[in-house]
């Protein structure tokens, strides 16, 4: 009866919802299932943030409406954190703001900035509510493509000069997923430039940066010189504490952005509730005790996954960052139908690479956001 509109009619199903689908169809045939597939910690919340919560919740205080971007004392919380960790300042008044998860601030983003016709410069492969968020806001999505030959870093030079002269908004993701790439000083001073130069915002999104291995601490967008002028961060505490489930993240940095996308939102929602905003402040005041031993597993899994890879033969580059594993799809297949083989004959859920863009096809997205590795990876090498 009712006719959807031409939006969600153009709109493919949300990558990890149809695989969520596929997933439930092949666990009621009795199959069990290892989930490599979103990236979404099986570890449980630090016991500290959760009790942080608990008496939070207990304050009738926090029964109200929250503010709409967030306490002061949250934002004042982001801003010491980003001093301790990127060496960055930050006006919690006007440079900080709280979101419902970084995917909320990405797909509210675009609102803000995009009219009909405007581009978004989006990678791909990428996260799909980059292009999703810019759809939805009538602009045009222009891809840039993130090639193994280019450290699936963009090449800023091939983007002509009259798509960048109609773009508002580049979306940049590093620790990049899907492909677990990083960035170098140098590139990010270039998207400074380049920005600067066709007036555009810089939509970093650093949601990784605290899941690091080896040697390497990933870095914030906004150390860059000149930064500020041009771009917001978005972050989670989704990855970094374990916490996907409790919505909450938050988007800093240049004023604009920040006064944009908060305009946006005080329209759409409410703000993150307030018990929730006090957890938050917890995890960033104590997060070097909280983050060492969530990523101490992580690197052992890292570890342990890229050993059992290369044993099986794959064909990957070893992640520094994010919990990813960017793998060639074996001879004779594309990225849909391996995943989907794998899934129904051995019950392990990877995401097809092409779910990701078309750039992404050939490759296929291992999260070791599950400890049965070397299970996985056998089942994988004996399709
Ligand atoms: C992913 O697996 O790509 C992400 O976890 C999805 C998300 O953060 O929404």
């Amino acid at each position: 009866m009712f006719k959807l509109s031409d939006r969600i009619e153009k709109l493919p199903p949300y990558l990890f919802a149809e695989i969520d689908r596929l997933k439930q169809e092949v666990k009621q045939k009795g199959i069990e299932i290892i989930d490599l597939g979103i990236g979404d910690p099986d570890i449980p919340t630090p016991k500290q943030i959760i009790e942080a919560a608990q008496k939070a919740l207990e304050n009738p205080a926090n029964h109200q409406y929250p503010s709409y971007e967030g306490s002061f004392e949250f934002r004042e919380a982001v801003a010491l954190w980003y001093k301790d960790r990127f060496g960055v300042d930050l006006d919690p008044g006007s440079e900080c703001l709280a979101l419902i998860g970084s995917k909320e601030g990405i797909a509210h983003l675009p609102f803000a900035f995009v009219d009909k016709g405007d581009y978004t410069l989006v990678p791909d492969p990428g996260y799909p509510v980059y292009s999703t968020a810019t759809m939805f806001a009538g602009g045009v999505v222009h891809k840039m493509p993130l090639l193994k030959e280019n450290g699936f870093v963009p090449d800023l030079d091939v983007i002509d000069k009259s798509i960048l002269n109609k773009t508002k908004i580049m979306f940049i993701n590093y620790p990049n997923n899907p492909t677990s790439a990083i960035a170098t000083k140098d590139f990010y001073n270039r998207v400074v430039e380049l920005a600067l130069k066709y007036g555009f915002l810089v939509a970093s999104d650093n949601a990784y940066s605290e899941i690091y291995y080896d040697n390497y601490k990933p870095m914030s967008f906004l150390e860059i010189d000149g930064a500020k002028e041009v771009a917001i961060e978005l972050h989670s505490f989704s990855k970094t504490f374990n916490m996907t489930g409790w919505r909450i993240g938050f988007a800093v940095g240049n004023k604009e952005g920040i006064y944009g996308l908060g305009k946006i939102k005080t329209n759409v929602d409410s703000g993150v509730f307030t018990a929730l905003q006090q957890a938050g402040i917890y995890a960033l005041n104590n997060y070097k005790v909280l983050n060492e031993p969530i990523r101490k597993i992580f690197q052992e899994r890292k570890d342990q996954m890229s050993l059992a890879l290369k044993k099986a033969n794959f064909d990957f580059e070893e992640p520094l960052a994010t919990f990813y594993f960017w793998v060639k799809v074996p001879d004779g297949y594309n990225s849909k139908d391996f995943a989907k083989k794998l899934l129904e004959e051995k019950g392990i859920v990877v995401t097809p690479g092409v779910g990701f863009g078309e750039y992404g096809e050939g490759y296929f997205r291992i999260s070791i956001t599950n400890p049965n590795i070397q299970k996985a990876v056998d089942a994988i090498k004996s399709l």
